[in-house]
């Protein structure tokens, strides 16, 4: 798809944590972004590069008319549920979200004849199989999710492919590894209530938040013991995003491609780093496993350049921490606010 002309993408769920940043990368290489978002989870601070419409992905009427309203070329598609340890007492709700809503946007873009989609997919459809902890991961490998969360991720890109063969779109199922950072002006970052994430937790924890951080595991079958990660910059995911709506592809054509760096950071290393970014060691004690968390998720990100010619530019553990921190220190959106009352209301994105 052309850029330059001001070509319309819907980002569904651009108000969230990933969706926000790809709507400014977008913004920045000449598309415009229209965000569609409940708001269940997102912000609307966060929508700064073009139109809002507030929707929610199953309501259908709503949909048709965004699209129609904004000359809509493209879909980016991240709303929906993503909380892994929710999705295990909530199963219905994230097939009904993440699966169903899916499945009526597509049909809603075959309405339209909106011919491309980007769907946010997840490392998660992997899982940790038979897999060594050393192994990295490409997209042929065998797929295992461990959470209700992953199976509706793979449940949505069969579903995308298979509408992809018999009615002639195409798409990208772009498949996270972790994603971690903020943009480097410090006005986006992420900020997920309850936030569970392992870097926003190191640094809440060295700036003095009260709470210690827990390590959860130290006996896996790694080089310190403790799981590996695929840290990848929310930034560059964001250009992975614009890559794979330009991209070109034959009609009826559905790739899957992982978006990580190929390097396995264990949480003791990003204990470390966050540390030394913060100028203060980060406190935490060792706790026993989370249930569900593979040893390793690395991935092989060949196919990304091959077909995307994306790679990664910022992901490095130091760059990524450094952004996150200044994103946490920001005055107006920082630590300071973290479990605040008004917390939500003064955070720009998810
Ligand atoms: N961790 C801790 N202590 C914490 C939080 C996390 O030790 O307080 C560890 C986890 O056990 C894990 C690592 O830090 O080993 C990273 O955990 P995150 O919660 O930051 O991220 P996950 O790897 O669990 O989750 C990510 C995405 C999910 C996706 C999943 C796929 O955020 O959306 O990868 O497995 F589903």
């Amino acid at each position: 798809m052309d850029r330059g002309s001001k070509s319309a993408v819907l980002v569904t769920g651009g108000a969230g944590y990933i969706g926000a940043h790809t709507a400014k990368a977008l913004h920045e290489q000449g598309f415009l972004p229209v965000v569609y978002d409940n708001l269940s989870s997102g912000f609307r601070e966060a929508v700064r590069w073009g139109p809002f419409v507030h929707g929610d992905i199953r309501d259908r009427a709503a949909l048709s008319e965004a699209i129609e309203a904004h000359g809509i070329k493209a879909v980016i598609h991240f709303a929906g549920l993503i909380e892994v340890g929710r999705s295990t007492v909530k199963p219905d709700l994230f097939w009904e979200i993440n699966v169903a809503g899916a499945t009526s946007l597509l049909q809603v873009m075959r309405e339209h004849g909106v011919g491309r989609l980007v769907f946010s997919s997840s490392a998660a459809v992997y899982g940790q199989g038979d897999r060594s902890a050393h192994q990295s991961i490409a997209e042929d490998a065998g797929k295992a999710p461990a959470s209700p969360y992953g199976d509706t991720k793979l449940a949505a890109e069969w579903m995308i492919q298979a509408q992809c063969r018999a009615y002639g779109l195409s798409a990208v199922a772009l498949r996270y590894f972790n994603a971690a950072g903020a943009d480097p002006s410090g006005l986006i970052g992420e900020a997920h209530e309850p936030e569970s994430h392992l870097i926003p937790l190191a640094i809440a924890a060295a700036l003095g938040d009260g709470k210690e951080l827990t390590v959860f595991g130290q006996d896996f079958q790694t080089p310190d013991g403790t799981c590996l990660r695929d840290y990848i910059h929310v930034t560059d995911l964001a250009r992975a995003h614009v890559a794979a709506i330009e991209v070109d592809l034959a009609a009826g054509v559905f790739e899957a491609v992982n978006v990580g760096t190929g390097e396995g950071r264990s949480v003791m290393q990003v204990v470390e780093a966050v540390g030394r970014a913060a100028g203060r060691a980060v406190p935490h004690c060792l706790g026993e496993r989370r249930a569900g968390d593979p040893p390793s998720l690395v991935a092989d990100p060949s196919r990304a350049l091959q077909l995307l010619g994306w790679a990664p530019k910022h992901s490095s553990l130091e760059e990524i921490v450094a952004d996150a921190l200044r994103w946490e220190r920001n005055p107006c959106y920082g630590a300071g606010l973290r479990g605040s009352a008004g917390r939500r209301k003064s955070r720009m994105a998810v």
